[in-house]
């Protein structure tokens, strides 16, 4: 939710800039803007995505040259996508500017006062009343900006991570984070603030992930981190082990369909080095020092939103079955804002590809001041969700940048039949026999995803027949209900079709009202242990005029008798099943989408990471 990137340095930041807001658009894409120093301190800004900018920005490139400057891409809180509400914002004297992701929730009554004060707003936004928060305090508190940055950060109540650039300060950079996201990367004579490590990965692997209520301070050539309370810490430099090529299209049109085609690949990262069969091996390296308290967990409840929500649903199947722990799934955005019951002896598993979300980091804070022992299940390595666990197990998936969610979906699945697999050994809740049958499919997988792509042109036919629908019904039944779920999430999310997904068997209760000859019904009809019942839901379906695409298990026979198509994929245990069944949808939300015209990567009120309520 914004994307935020900042440049000081010997290079042209401009051009820095701007790349770096292009990489960090799937965050935002409502409007951009930058500030820099070009003799003074200049904002330019536009409604739209980056290229607007750019556009604007083509016939001014003699006015942009600077050595520190500092970008901004909106994904709208407080006031509509326009010219004005886009950042940068300046401060009341116009000496000072800010670039802010979150919400400031007490901003109403900071924009009264600072009014009050003679300040002149020119937006509609929390943030601007932030960066005049800071000038009042630090015009009438005599103190250094960073001081009174660190002051006014006092004041503000919500989630920020801000970037501040000052005229009188050239060469100097100021940052800040609590709930929102902020990297610095560290170059030679050189700096970088970012979202994400995205825009700086070119440049430097070194980083710093700021913490909450850290402040960053790069001035005279060196960074200096402090808390809130003017306390200087030492920063704690990772090396980041991220490529550029994982984060560029590689020839496809899109990021989602190259994430779609990288999931044999995203699923072998995923099972590098923590599977083998023939010797046995099932280890998750992230679960060492709190593996006990999983094993002998009474409850675990996992918390996430979105198709992380789905992943945990798949996951709730997956760990009753085998392990006999008793499980529940919770909307983060729920679970935060009840007084939910944690006893000891529960365990909390929070799933998040971005890590960042903000209902999810909510909900696992919840947790552990209730007493929980959190497990983080991440793609990003180094997230806020990942530092906040007690331990955890990441996806290694590789950068997700589609915002429609895909190879994170099948990666997240993969790691918690593992989690769910190691903990039913130790245990002893599966047989040795099963155990080793389990770890065989594990390995499998990849190659079973890859000849499951390959049924794509089939994919793409059946979008062509349905891409002007108006709804459409999924349903699945056991492992394949959340599959159903998932798919008609795609669907709503990048072609804005109306899209519902249900349990088979619910259809009877009320959806089976809207099935008439115009309502496509994808079905995921597999030969598990729901079979025939399945079976007859397609019956049911077909005998009220329901166009029926099937999922089917390969060398299907009844099940073609009665659809209008079937999709086969390859046999796969039931339990691992959804990590197949999902990429037949994947693929019909995608084709459907572009046929649609629609920007399959930037849906329309969207954006990739969720950093706000
Ligand atoms: O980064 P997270 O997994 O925490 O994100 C959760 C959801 O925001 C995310 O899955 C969202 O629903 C996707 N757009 C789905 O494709």
């Amino acid at each position: 939710m914004c994307g935020i990137v900042a440049y000081t340095g010997y290079r042209e930041a401009y051009p820095i800039v701007i790349k770096g807001l292009k990489r960090l658009e799937y965050r935002g894409y409502d409007s951009a803007g930058i500030a820099l120093l070009n003799g003074g301190l200049n904002i330019y800004k536009k409604k739209g995505k980056v290229a607007e900018l750019e556009k604007l920005l083509e016939e001014k490139k003699d006015e942009l040259h600077s050595h520190t400057c500092m970008g901004h891409t909106r994904w709208a809180t407080h006031g509509e996508p326009s010219d004005r509400n886009a950042h940068p914002h300046y401060s009341n004297s116009r000496g000072i500017a800010i670039i802010h992701n979150g919400i400031i929730e007490n901003y109403e009554a900071l924009k009264k006062d600072m009014q009050m004060r003679g300040h002149t707003f020119h937006s509609d936004t929390d943030s601007e009343v932030f960066i005049h928060l800071i000038e009042d305090v630090y015009e009438n508190n005599q103190c250094s900006l960073e001081d009174a940055v660190r002051i006014a950060l006092t004041m503000v109540v919500g989630a920020y991570a801000i970037v501040i650039l000052s005229k009188d300060h050239p060469g100097q950079l100021i940052a800040a984070r609590k709930g929102s996201p902020l990297v610095i990367g560290i170059g030679k004579d050189e700096f970088f603030m970012a979202s994400d490590a995205t825009p700086i990965i070119e440049y430097t692997n070194e980083v710093v992930y700021l913490n909450d209520f850290e402040i960053a301070i790069v001035k005279n050539n060196t960074l200096t981190i402090k808390n809130i309370e003017d306390k200087i810490s030492t920063p704690y430099i990772q090396k980041l082990d991220l490529e550029l090529d994982s984060i560029e299209k590689g020839g496809y049109p899109h990021f989602m369909l190259k994430e779609i085609f990288e999931q044999p690949k995203s699923i072998t990262d995923c099972l590098r080095g923590r599977v083998k069969s023939a010797s046995g091996h099932l280890m998750l390296g992230g679960i060492r020092q709190y593996a006990n308290k999983l094993i002998h967990a009474d409850r675990i409840i996992f918390v996430g939103c979105g198709t992380s929500w789905h992943a945990a649903l798949v996951a709730e199947y997956i760990f009753e079955e085998f392990t006999r722990i008793p499980v529940e799934v919770e909307y983060a955005s729920e679970f935060r804002y009840r007084n939910p019951i944690i006893h000891e002896g529960d365990v909390v598993i929070a799933i998040s590809q971005s890590g960042e979300t903000a209902d999810t980091l909510a909900a696992i804070e919840l947790a552990k001041a209730k007493g929980a022992i959190i497990f983080g299940v991440c793609n990003v390595v180094g997230s806020s969700i990942a530092r906040a666990s007690h331990e955890g197990a990441y996806l290694h998936a590789g950068p997700e940048i589609g915002v429609a969610s895909t190879k994170a979906f099948t990666a997240q699945v993969t790691v918690l039949a593992m989690m769910a697999i190691m903990i039913a050994h130790k245990k002893g809740t599966i047989t040795e026999s099963r155990y080793q049958e389990l770890l065989v499919d594990l390995e499998q997988l990849p190659s079973k995803i890859e000849k499951t792509l390959q049924l794509h042109k089939l994919v793409e036919t059946i979008s062509e027949e349905f891409k002007n629908a108006r709804n459409f019904l999924y349903l699945g039944r056991g492992y394949n209900f959340p599959v159903a779920l998932e798919g008609a999430l795609k669907l709503k999310e990048i072609s804005y079709i109306h899209a519902e997904g249900y349990p088979a068997a619910e259809m009877k209760h009320g959806p089976i009202a809207l099935i008439d000859e115009e309502m496509p019904v994808v079905v995921i009809a597999l030969q598990d242990s729901s079979y025939e019942k399945i079976v007859s839901n397609i019956q049911e379906v077909r005998a009220r005029k329901g166009r029926i695409i099937a999922i089917v298990t390969e060398g299907e026979e009844q099940i073609r008798k009665i659809a209008d198509f079937v999709i086969e994929v390859p046999r796969i245990s039931e339990p691992l099943s959804p990590i197949i069944s999902v990429i037949p949808l994947q693929l019909l939300s995608y084709y459907i989408a572009v046929m649609r015209g629609c920007n399959v990567d930037q849906p329309r009120n969207l954006a990739k990471s969720v950093t706000v309520e």
